[in-house]
């Protein structure tokens, strides 16, 4: 279900992603912008204010973790759903996240992709993008059922 296009937009931007650095920023910007989000991650320690959580080293490990998932999806844009089939699963009954989060954790990503791409992050970029986004977080509320 996705053009030529769409593929080559996903893969494209990928190749400039830093997953540490873009985790990292990503996932900053879920804990500042969605504060209710810091709850799931009560083990990272101070994640008091926006410079604690811009600090803290759990925090850019996991950032990481998160992307390389998301790599993982893009490397098999034909079948993200069976990819993150498990993960899902570890979501849903193992860290009970509200899936909500997902489509939050998703706006963060498009906004760090576009802010660190500039003009290169075209309408029609962002559009393959918000379509990603869409599938990315379909699979990982799929182990809800
Ligand atoms: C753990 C990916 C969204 C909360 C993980 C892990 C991965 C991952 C790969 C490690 C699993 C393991 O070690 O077996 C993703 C992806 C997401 C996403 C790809 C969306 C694109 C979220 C959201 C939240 C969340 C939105 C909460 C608001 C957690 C928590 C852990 C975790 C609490 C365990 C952290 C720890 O204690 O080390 N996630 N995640 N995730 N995720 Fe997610």
């Amino acid at each position: 279900h996705w053009t030529a296009e769409e593929k080559a937009a996903i893969t494209s931007v990928w190749q400039e992603v830093n997953q540490e650095q873009d985790g990292h920023d990503a996932l900053t910007r879920l804990l500042v912008v969605y504060p209710w989000t810091q709850r799931y991650f009560s083990s990272f320690g101070n994640l008091g204010n926006a410079t604690a959580i811009a600090g803290n080293v759990k925090v850019r490990a996991h950032g990481k973790k998160v992307l390389s998932a998301v790599g993982d999806a893009i490397a098999h844009l034909d079948n993200v759903k069976g990819t993150l089939h498990d993960l899902s699963v570890v979501h849903a009954f193992k860290l009970y996240v509200d899936p909500e989060n997902f489509k939050r954790l998703g706006e963060v990503l498009v906004i760090v992709l576009a802010s660190k791409l500039g003009s290169a992050f075209t309408p029609q970029v962002q559009g393959a993008w918000e379509k990603f986004v869409a599938v990315l977080v379909d699979a990982l509320s799929q182990g809800y059922n």
